[in-house]
């Protein structure tokens, strides 16, 4: 099994400012490489409310130690989750976003263009009936191109050209591997070698298919208004996409007088850590205190 470390756990540590007793929700559990670190800090005499959406993540963790609740679930209902077990407000609350090295090389859910022969899931949660295959097979010709374009941040000549081809290629057969998709990528969009294009489309899907910006946008607000006076808000994400959401709302926040910025750029992981953990490479975090 492929374990996930945690990214920029340091500058995490360091920036949360939790103590002896305080309270934290970590809503990212994953395998729980932050959770772990969170629960160091805030000791046995605090307590720790762990979200994750993805069930077999959660399985990954082990014992439980009683100081710390764990929620298979959207962090989109944050608040409600909060409040259900005792959190009424936080001390510190992390998100980091995305999903895990695990997903992209073990889930089996065709999260990247390497596995031709896994089916086109790339959904977190099970119960969900909303694929990257109903997508291909379901959406419209524009909804796909702009979906392309928007999430994707690709050309939109060549969106459009995607989308044309999705849509013919969808009249003679369904779209269920990731191969099939493949397929047509190298038809509409590949030269030769050049996979940056797929990454970027696949990106488009999983984010679409779990909508991850929605999400995003609608839990950083439930989040902040979670935070106890003087708490820390800390968001790690890993494309512009989500840095933009957060950097926007945190600069709202500050602007309006309800937060300082801690990060007044976002802390990226050090040469070292890369090396160590390729995943860091386009982590970017950012803080902010309510006040
Ligand atoms: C980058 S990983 C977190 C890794 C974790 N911090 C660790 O140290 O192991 C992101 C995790 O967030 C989960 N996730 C993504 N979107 C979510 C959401 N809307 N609600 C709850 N969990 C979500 C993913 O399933 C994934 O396990």
């Amino acid at each position: 099994m492929s374990i996930h470390v945690p990214v920029l756990a340091g500058e995490v540590k360091v920036l949360l400012n939790l103590k002896d007793g305080d309270k934290a929700i970590d809503a990212t559990m994953g395998a729980g490489g932050h959770t772990r670190g969170i629960l160091f800090s805030v000791g046995g005499s605090g307590r720790v409310l762990a979200i994750e959406q993805d069930v077999e993540m959660i399985k990954m963790f082990g014992d439980v130690p009683q100081n710390l609740t764990v929620e298979n679930a959207n962090f989109r209902q944050i608040d409600d989750l909060a409040e259900r077990n005792g959190f009424a407000t936080a001390d510190a609350i992390l998100f980091d976003l995305g999903i895990s090295r695990w997903h992209f090389i073990e889930s089996g859910r065709g999260f990247t263009f390497g596995n031709p022969n896994e089916p086109l899931i790339m959904n977190l949660d099970k119960n969900s009936d909303v694929s990257a295959a109903s997508i291909l097979n379901s959406m419209d010709e524009r909804g796909l191109a702009g979906m392309f374009a928007e999430l994707g941040e690709i050309r939109p000549d060549i969106a459009r050209k995607l989308a044309r081809e999705i849509a013919e290629t969808r009249k003679k057969r369904k779209f269920v591997k990731v191969g099939d998709l493949l397929a047509v990528v190298s038809k509409a969009v590949l030269k030769r070698g050049k996979l940056h294009e797929a990454t970027k489309i696949f990106q488009a899907l999983r984010i679409k298919v779990n909508e991850e910006l929605e999400n995003l946008d609608i839990a950083q607000k439930k989040a902040f208004d979670i935070l106890a006076t003087g708490g820390h808000l800390a968001i790690i994400s890993f494309h512009s996409l989500e840095d933009r959401i957060v950097k926007n709302y945190f600069r709202e926040l500050s602007k309006n007088g309800k937060a300082v910025i801690l990060t007044k750029k976002p802390v990226i992981a050090r040469r070292e850590e890369i090396l160590q953990n390729p995943s860091a490479r386009s982590a970017k975090l950012r803080v902010i205190e309510k006040i």
